[in-house]
């Protein structure tokens, strides 16, 4: 078969998913690292390892036994799905959103993206031609994949820490017509705080000059929250871009329930906000999928606003700060400047040592010393060159055993 002439160039152009790579090339390793007594710990995918909250998982089972359970639910969701993310939205950030017309379920949230953005561009060929969404870079890797899959431009909007992590919008928009892409083309803006891969978080002045600079070229504001709920510093508690004004006439904001409930497996998570936006996306997602289980979705509804489920969150969170401060310790220990680190998310994101130019190199030879399973920071974009990211969800003793193996085998700053 000549899958040439079959896949569009953009599809054929693409990689498998960065961390199923790096899982791949990990079992490859396996047998070998082991028998070095480096058997493989991962701290690549941002995947909780810890069980999902008991009542959560024991009301799933009972769940399962009630009738009609089985059978298709809607793209949107259950209402009664969409009426708990309601009012989560409502207890934890104050916001109010009708169930009915903006929120909808989605199939995780990386399905929802990764629709949406399907759905906002065209297919072109010509470069100045494309459709442009302007994302952060660094970014969660699958932005970059779901854009060039799509045919369309992911314009980088650099975090540095000279910019307070606060790129210029007005500035990037100009440099963007001034490399000749269409104003008209200029479909949307993608922010994330807490971010994947840094987990810096940002301020609603900022974000309010977001909004103000999305209403001004009519571009859609893309606000992915991910992590909103992973925070262990009461100052870097994150908010809803709802919470600022005008947010709604241009913006919707991604929630997912795969990482503060430890369920990245369920696949269930709601986008809400502009009701236009979320009922002409809804429109495209009935004619993909046909919704969420829902059994999970019922159970998930239970616990978005239980206290059984907020309490399983600041435990989690807790446990975060704690293992967050075994790296910390670690890290300063092999040379690290341990000094700016942000208190949200479970990465952390740091620089190469400086004996090497390249961040897949440096992974790679951790990878093949010391079988710990790292991500090069440029998988995040260019930005990240030079950086990599560890995710810190596996147990307290393999943390320590990481920087044990790290200090063994040589590797410092
Ligand atoms: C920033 C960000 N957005 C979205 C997702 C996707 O999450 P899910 O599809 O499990 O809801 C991830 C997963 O790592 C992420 O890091």
């Amino acid at each position: 078969m000549n899958i040439e002439k079959l896949f569009n160039k953009d599809v054929m152009s693409l990689d498998t998913y960065i961390m199923f790579r790096l899982k791949e090339e990990t079992a490859r390793l396996k047998d070998e690292l082991t028998a070095r007594n480096r058997a493989p710990i991962a701290l690549s995918m941002g995947a909780p390892t810890a069980n999902p909250p008991k009542v959560l998982i024991d009301r799933l089972k009972e769940i399962l036994d009630e009738d009609n359970i089985h059978t298709y639910s809607t793209p949107k969701g259950e209402l009664y799905f969409r009426k708990a993310a309601a009012q989560r939205m409502k207890n934890r950030f104050g916001v109010d959103l009708d169930p009915e017309t903006e929120i909808f379920s989605l199939v995780g949230s990386k399905e929802g993206i990764a629709n949406l953005v399907r759905f906002i561009t065209t297919q072109k060929n010509e470069e100045l031609e494309k459709d442009v969404i302007m994302i952060p870079d660094p970014c969660y890797a699958s932005y970059l994949q779901f854009i060039q899959c799509s045919g369309a431009k992911a314009y980088p909007m650099p975090l540095t820490a000279e910019n307070d992590y606060k790129p210029d919008v007005e500035k990037i928009y100009n440099q963007i017509i001034e490399e000749g892409y269409k104003p008209e083309n200029i479909k949307a803006l993608f922010i994330n705080y807490p971010n994947n891969p840094m987990g810096i978080s940002t301020t609603k002045e900022y974000v309010k000059s977001v909004v103000d600079f999305c209403k001004k070229y009519d571009i859609l504001l893309v606000s992915d929250a991910a992590y909103c709920d992973l925070y262990f510093a009461e100052d870097e508690k994150p908010f809803s871009i709802f919470e600022i004004e005008g947010a709604k006439d241009i913006g919707i904001e991604f929630f997912s329930l795969s990482k503060p409930y430890a369920v990245t497996g369920w696949r269930l998570g709601w986008v809400c906000g502009n009701k236009e936006v979320i009922q002409r996306l809804g429109k495209g997602k009935s004619t993909i999928d046909n919704g969420i289980f829902k059994a999970l979705q019922k159970a998930c509804a239970e616990i978005l606003n239980s206290e059984e489920g907020d309490k399983y969150i600041e435990e989690g969170n807790k446990g975060y700060a704690r293992k967050q401060a075994i790296m910390v310790k670690g890290f300063k220990e092999l040379g690290w400047n341990m000094d700016k680190v942000p208190h949200t998310t479970f990465y952390l994101w740091l620089p190469i040592p400086r004996k090497y130019t390249s961040a897949f190199d440096f992974c790679q030879d951790v990878l093949r010393k010391s079988g710990i399973v790292l991500v090069p920071g440029n998988a995040f974009g260019e930005c990240g060159e030079g950086f990599f990211r560890l995710s810190y969800v596996c147990s307290d003793e393999q943390l320590q055993e990481v920087i044990d193996r790290l200090k063994a085998d040589g590797f410092t700053y």
